[in-house]
């Protein structure tokens, strides 16, 4: 591997390992001593109703209540559609909805006039249900070929839907900010991805211009997309409130509140039609719902990314796919790593995995012999230009856990208490923004300055969450200046001081910033006079190659490159107890060049245990009148360190030329495979989908007992 892979110590390992690191919920006092008022907000306890009266008990000297009425420009929060209200409007969509937020010194005190508050409401009929929801935020269609005609001439004609569930990014940090009155603007921080989105949205909220608003990312516990969209939703509250109250203002959410009401990952259903004709897939209709919520949040952008996915890793000629963002009175929901590639990935490749097993062919095999290549037809018509790996990564799954032998040998009856299966996936996650975002939306800036003592600090907007570009970036910059990394540092994104180098999301701030900091390096080697305090600045410019691509057709290249992995899952059920123990999850992972070894290892098994949580686990839903049920670690399981199975990640690098050193997207693939591995094992443990035909997640120990049931019957 090349020298910049490396491993070094991560820049926050001491004060983190240390407990120094000072997360927005750590302050006593604000960094100018003054004392922080606590906000807690006032929630509506029904799906859906008109607010007609709020009515609040007399306060005692120095509290508040803020609402809709209070916010001084426009009381919608600026996501991608403006329909989020900072506080509600006339009616609530959806219960914990934010009604108001009660401000004041004691924590106690603020509590007790919370349960004071009255809140008459007129109910209105709510829509609960994923599948009779009739409103729709958005609704896509693309495909290519002539499917009518190759259903018709099919040998056969498959027909299944697949359905996902809730996933909580369950950040050790729940959602918390701060806002802090300066002179005629606002300061606010906390814990955050995207500190120029939370700008946008301050600005708009308060009225403000670009220089009145600040905005600084704290040490962040965490994100995994959950940080995404939603610190703007509470950075607008708490803006609003520290205005009205003249004073510090900081919300924390405790885990309930974080677990019931804050965005997740859709939950899908997918109705998928296949025509086979001579062994192989013809041809592909693709219906996909997700479950957006009460309100659109980033729910257009997760189901284009799910949309161009839905067809996986095969090679069809004729494809139709249509996309709706179905609207519920619910939670809204939002990003989390893999961004609607985990729900119809899921689809795609059980769906491939069952015709297998209908035809009596090993499902590995009929796989194989469908993947893209490189050069091949993307889904939107666009090209995979660099290479596809998918079969050498198989061959090297394949060596780590003789992954062909167990998957012909479980396939065989089995019988007896303990029964075993192994589960394949093959999967790919589009490196960056969707289509032409970058370049037209973002257009990314990332600068470097030079000090008089030689020491260089990166100027850019991404933040640290965990996956290491406090390390990364100024590793990057110290190797192209030839530098130690001690010289070289990256503080937390401070909008006031660093330019717009986009939000960190979308596995793209490593490939896409990271080369920015990459060019400017080399641009501020080539002029470096010692002694001096020197600036350079590199933008963003689409590669080349690309195909452009138009979302109203959903045609062209929508990603630049991909980044690829194959999973396999070995699993052992219990048949008594349901339980499945993973034996061994293995992976193959292409995320380029990994610009630091260990912190890629780390995010690729990272991502792989919460793909396992989501398959096996993590199950979360609502009852009949939307309430999130699993509102602790008690309901709401996550995988912990003892649920670590035998895991093994390998990295295999295709460089990307237009990469830094080759490197491509690399946060969220890791989790997109994990959930049909998994469940084809656990389904080829029960004897198959001839018996058992497994078609949804998370597919619980409760599942797998009844389906054990069924056959009893
Ligand atoms: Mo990410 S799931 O694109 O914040």
């Amino acid at each position: 591997m090349k020298e910049i892979c490396t491993s070094v110590k991560k820049k926050d390992h001491d004060a983190k390992i240390q407990g120094r690191a000072v997360y927005v919920g750590d302050y006593e006092r604000t960094d100018r001593g003054e004392p922080i008022l606590v906000g807690k907000l006032l929630r509506s306890n029904i799906a859906r109703a008109r607010v007609s009266s709020v009515t609040v008990p007399p306060l005692p000297n120095g509290y508040c209540y803020v609402n809709a009425d209070d916010v001084p420009g426009d009381n919608n929060v600026n996501i991608v559609l403006d329909d989020t209200p900072v506080f509600c409007r006339e009616t609530v969509e959806y219960i914990g909805e934010p009604i108001g937020m009660v401000v004041g010194p004691n924590e106690e005190e603020v509590d007790r006039i919370l349960g004071a508050i009255e809140v008459a409401y007129e109910p209105l009929p709510p829509v609960i249900e994923l599948r009779t929801a009739k409103e729709f935020f958005f609704e896509y269609e693309y495909g290519h070929g002539d499917v009518v005609r190759a259903f018709a001439e099919a040998d056969k004609v498959y027909d299944e839907e697949f359905e996902t569930g809730y996933q909580d990014q369950t950040y050790l940090e729940t959602q918390s900010m701060m806002a802090e009155p300066e002179g005629d603007g606002i300061y606010v921080h906390g814990s955050l991805q995207c500190a120029y989105y939370v700008h946008g949205a301050v600005m708009r909220a308060m009225g403000m211009g670009p220089d009145q608003v600040r905005i600084f990312q704290d040490v962040t516990g965490g994100g995994f997309g959950g940080k995404e969209a939603y610190p703007s939703i509470l950075a607008c509250q708490v803006a609003v409130a520290a205005h009205k109250a003249q004073a510090p203002v900081r919300c924390v959410f405790d885990r309930r509140e974080d677990l019931e009401f804050t965005s997740k990952r859709h939950p899908s259903l997918c109705r998928y039609r296949a025509a086979v004709k001579d062994g192989r897939v013809t041809a592909l209709e693709c219906d996909v719902l997700f479950n957006a919520g009460a309100y659109s949040t980033l729910s257009a952008v997760v189901l284009q990314r799910g949309i161009i996915s839905a067809p996986g890793v095969y090679h069809i000629e004729n494809v139709h796919v249509r996309g709706r963002a179905a609207k519920t009175n619910t939670t809204p929901s939002g990003a989390y790593r893999g961004f609607g590639a985990p729900q119809t990935f899921f689809a795609v490749e059980m769906l491939m995995s069952h015709i297998a097993q209908d035809r009596g062919e090993d499902s590995i095999d009929f796989k194989e012999r469908q993947l893209v290549s490189q050069g091949d037809m993307t889904s939107t018509e666009g090209r995979y230009h660099f290479p596809v790996p998918l079969r050498a990564m198989l061959d090297e799954v394949d060596a780590a856990c003789d992954l062909r032998r167990k998957h012909r040998a479980y396939a065989q009856p089995q019988s007896g208490r303990y029964r075993r299966g192994i589960g394949m996936s093959a999967v790919f996650h589009g490196s960056g923004f969707t289509g032409s975002a970058e370049r037209d939306m973002i257009r990314a800036v990332a600068k470097l300055r030079k000090y008089r003592d030689g020491t260089v600090e990166v100027l850019a907007s991404n933040g640290d969450i965990g996956q290491g570009v406090r390390t990364t970036f100024p590793k990057i910059v110290a190797h192209e200046l030839n530098l130690p990394l001690e010289r070289v540092f990256y503080q937390h994104p401070d909008t006031a001081r660093v330019p717009d180098s986009g939000p960190t999301v979308a596995s793209r701030s490593l490939m896409i910033v990271g080369e920015l900091l990459r060019r400017a390096a080399i641009k501020l080697r080539a002029c470096w006079v010692d002694g001096e305090e020197q600036e350079v600045e590199e933008h963003y410019r689409e590669p080349d190659f690309m195909i452009p691509f138009y979302i109203d057709r959903f045609q062209g290249d929508a990603y630049a490159t991909y980044a690829w992995t194959v999973n396999a899952v070995e699993v052992e059920v219990d048949t008594y107890t349901g339980i499945s123990r993973v034996l061994g999850a293995y992976g193959s992972f292409d995320v380029g060049t990994p610009i630091d070894y260990h912190i890629v290892l780390g995010q690729m098994e990272g991502g792989f245990l919460q793909g396992l949580g989501y398959s096996s686990i993590e199950k979360m839903d609502y009852d009949n009148n939307g309430k999130i049920w699993n509102h602790s670690f008690t309901d709401y399981l996550v995988p912990t360190t003892l649920d670590v199975p035998n895991m093994v990640a390998m990295l295999h690098v295709e460089e990307y030329p237009d990469g830094p050193y080759g490197a491509k997207g690399a946060g969220e693939l890791p989790l997109v495979g994990a959930a049909p591995a998994y469940v084809e094992a656990v389904e080829q443990a029960l004897g198959g989908s001839g018996v058992h035909r497994l078609n949804h997640v998370p597919f619980t120990p409760e599942d797998t007992l009844l389906e054990l049931i069924k056959e009893v019957k």
